[in-house]
């Protein structure tokens, strides 16, 4: 665990750190992409964060992979590439820095490493896992093709190293579907998430599917019943569901895709009113680019994402630490079944 109490001294012995309106209201340009969901008494305080990280990038040669589940102050304010779980897997494979900075959880600072493994790649906190990673070990895809003999495995980014390695091929949410209509078998294993396998079997009737019983912590928590019911509250509300949440609730739903698809219906759409079944920043770090939807309802917080903060970016940057490291062989291994999956997706485009 990191002991914030003495990064926090360490980092204020370098640099000025104190709420800063004078340099928050300087800082407009940044400010302005998160001004909806961000406070000005809010933006003085991560100013100088803002400010601090930006120029320590440049120093370093470092860009800012972020997620689109990071809060705004990240999302809007210091990445360089935002995306869904495929969008920075392949950016990781562009960037010409030499150090990269994964703003979003483990796997996917290991993804970017495996990638490149010549490069640096830093995760500000390694506690920054995942319930899905977290369900499944190598032994248990050696389970799966024991129980079904020839079939292939396509594992979801969010695994380890070493499950990627003992996979076939990766998938994300946003090719899933792609990536099985795209193998011969007729019977193929998914890891380790269950909800997103049964999206993707009843979209793919042809196929047999089977999979491991994993599920993400976050969109797990909603059921049929709550869409049920805030649809009778909010008629016009246009439901839009992450394909990790159970089946119920995405059949209950009026689209669903990866957080990139999700952002692309959005734009596409331009909903009125419109309810995000998925982690909670999903829809601040969207709204400043649509001020005429507006975004309402329940939403949930993944405490892995949650555990990147600007503080911890900048300390990752002032120290090089956390570097991620994948031994070579497993990362060869890895590597095919991460890029076979990234060719897919782009023969398909
Ligand atoms: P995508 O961004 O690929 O939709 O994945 C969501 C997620 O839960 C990543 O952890
Ligand atoms: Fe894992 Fe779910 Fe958090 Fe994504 S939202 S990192 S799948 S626990």
């Amino acid at each position: 665990m990191l002991d914030m109490p003495a990064i926090r001294d360490d980092l204020n012995a370098v640099y000025d750190l104190a709420p800063n309106p004078v340099l928050a209201t300087g800082m407009q340009t940044e400010y302005a992409r998160m001004a909806r969901v961000v406070s000005p008494a809010d933006w003085a305080i991560h100013a100088p964060y803002v400010a601090a990280i930006n120029q320590l990038k440049k120093e370093r040669n470092a860009a800012i992979l972020a997620h689109n589940y990071m809060t705004p102050e990240i999302y809007h304010g210091i990445a360089d590439v935002v995306g869904d779980s495929l969008q920075l897997a392949i950016e990781a494979t562009r960037t010409e820095a030499e150090v990269i900075v994964q703003c979003g959880v483990h796997f996917m600072a290991e993804t970017s490493k495996i990638l490149n493994p010549a490069k640096t790649v830093l995760l500000p906190d390694m506690a920054a896992g995942c319930s899905l990673a977290d369900s499944i070990t190598a032994e248990g895809v050696a389970e799966m093709r024991a129980r079904y003999p020839g079939a292939p495995v396509v594992s979801y980014v969010n695994t380890t190293a070493e499950v990627k390695a003992a996979s076939d091929i990766c998938c994300t949410s946003a090719n899933a579907v792609q990536i099985i209509r795209a193998l011969e078998a007729e019977t193929i294993i998914m890891t380790p998430d269950k909800y997103l396998a049964q999206n993707v079997a009843a979209q793919v009737p042809k196929k047999r599917i089977v999979w491991w019983d994993g599920s993400c912590i976050v969109h797990e928590q909603y059921t049929a019943q709550d869409i049920r019911d805030f649809r009778t509250w909010n008629p016009d509300t246009r439901i839009i569901a992450h394909p990790e949440c159970p089946p119920d609730v995405v059949a209950e739903a009026d689209f669903s895709g990866s957080t990139a698809g999700i952002l692309d219906y959005v734009s596409r759409e331009r909903p009125g009113r419109a309810m995000l079944v998925t982690e909670c920043s999903m829809a601040s770090n969207i709204s400043d680019a649509h001020p005429e939807v507006e975004f309402v309802g329940p939403c949930n917080m993944c405490p892995y994402m949650k555990k990147i903060t600007l503080e911890k970016v900048l300390w990752s940057l002032h120290t090089m630490t956390t570097q991620i490291e994948v031994a070579p062989e497993m990362a060869d291994k890895a590597r095919l079944a991460v890029q076979r999956m990234i060719d897919l997706s782009a023969r398909k485009a």
